[in-house]
């Protein structure tokens, strides 16, 4: 495994886990996944030298902070342990109470990492790192985190916290490179770091899904990635993989992640549905892309063009709103499950039930 060159307590693997699908109906993949697979998976990654590991209150309605935190079982003096806030009312006894449930879920007294989940489009950075700060004070979460953050927004950022935002955590892949327009100049200059979420795309980039074999989950079934056109438009990217992996005995999974975190500032965290694939995706780290190599998947990457419906304004507000919208439904859910295990269970399990 290699590591970030960046001065935190715990080293940062390059190639760290992402936990989305963990006990996620998104992703569909079953309970037998949620308690045998996905904890077989956090064991091997901590074997395989992976320190990174990357949750959020909202995944699962908090399965799969239960799952990593049970799973890790307390090996914690080298991970680099990171969940998200979801920042639906995000005033500073709120942004600690949640901190609260988060550890509590993962059964642990610090976080390495507390990130914002996105931007509140209503409410400054001001409010919730008043939270943060107060977090930081009380010892309960070392670092600060942002995720899917413009970078005017992440210095509003660190300005409203005093200190660093050591990290952006955005989807950077082949197929989605805004970030290098000002994120990774930003990232690298200034000593920060850029979490690449979604490195291969949701799966896309590993070649595996093309017209008439797409991946039916919700997470994945209305994505444009894997709309019929682009999986068709993405096959010149996915040749030029396997051609590269071809001279490294490597899958086009495992290029598009060498690719990804061929910048020093990035380190990915691709989420995996089985042991194999995480072993697989720890085993990029060691792939050297030549100077040529990385030119000619950049090259490739340009050329892909997917299909991108024109969206109005009225549309994307929308759009917006129903995300925010859902964003709430989670959010309450999450609390409710929490509810449903402090006090109705536990309830229950005093009544003999
Ligand atoms: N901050 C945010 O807003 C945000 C947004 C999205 C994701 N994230 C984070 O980023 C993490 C990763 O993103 P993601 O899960 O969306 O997408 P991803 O990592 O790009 O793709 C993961 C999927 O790709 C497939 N895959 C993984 N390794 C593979 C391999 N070696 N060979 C073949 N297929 C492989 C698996 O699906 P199949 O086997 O089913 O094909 C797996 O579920 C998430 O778990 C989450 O922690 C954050």
């Amino acid at each position: 495994m290699r590591y970030l060159g960046i001065d935190t307590a715990k080293r940062i693997s390059k190639i760290g886990l992402g936990t989305w699908q963990f006990g996620s109906s998104e992703w569909g993949y079953g309970n037998g996944y949620a308690e045998r697979e996905a904890p077989a998976i956090v064991i091997r990654a901590l074997e395989l030298g992976v320190t990174l590991f990357d949750t959020a209150e909202i995944y699962g309605f908090g399965s799969s902070e239960r799952i990593l935190g049970e799973a890790l079982d307390g090996s914690l003096d080298s991970v680099f342990l990171t969940t998200k806030i979801m920042p639906v009312v995000p005033v500073a006894p709120v942004v600690e109470q949640r901190a609260v449930a988060s550890a509590n879920r993962l059964g642990v007294h610090r976080l390495d990492m507390y990130q914002v989940h996105q931007p509140n489009p209503l409410v400054h950075d001001r409010t919730i790192m008043r939270g943060m700060r107060a977090l930081q004070r009380i010892g309960l979460i070392d670092e600060v985190g942002v995720s899917n953050y413009p970078l005017a927004r992440w210095r509003a950022a660190e300005d409203a916290l005093g200190s660093r935002v050591l990290s952006n955590q955005v989807g950077y892949s082949l197929v989605a490179r805004s970030a290098e327009r000002d994120l990774l100049p930003f990232a690298e200059s200034h000593n920060r770091v850029l979490i690449a979420s979604s490195p291969l795309a949701h799966g896309l980039l590993a070649g595996r899904y093309h017209g008439t074999s797409r991946p039916a989950n919700p997470a994945r079934a209305t994505n444009p990635f894997f709309h019929p056109e682009n999986l068709e438009r993405a096959e010149e990217l996915i040749a030029v993989l396997r051609e590269v992996g071809d001279a490294h005995s490597a899958t086009p999974a495992q290029v598009a992640l060498a690719w990804v975190i061929h910048h020093p500032a990035v380190a990915a965290i691709p989420g995996a549905s089985s042991v194999e694939q995480l072993e697989s995706n720890v085993a990029a780290a060691e792939i050297e892309l030549a100077d040529d190599e990385h030119q000619a998947l950049s090259t490739a990457s340009a050329r892909y063009r997917p299909i991108d419906e024109p969206v109005s304004l009225a549309r994307r507000k929308l759009t917006s709103l129903k995300h925010w919208g859902k964003t709430l439904k989670y959010w309450t859910n999450t609390m409710w499950h929490d509810y449903r295990l402090e006090h109705v269970q536990s309830s229950d399990a005093r009544n003999g039930k």
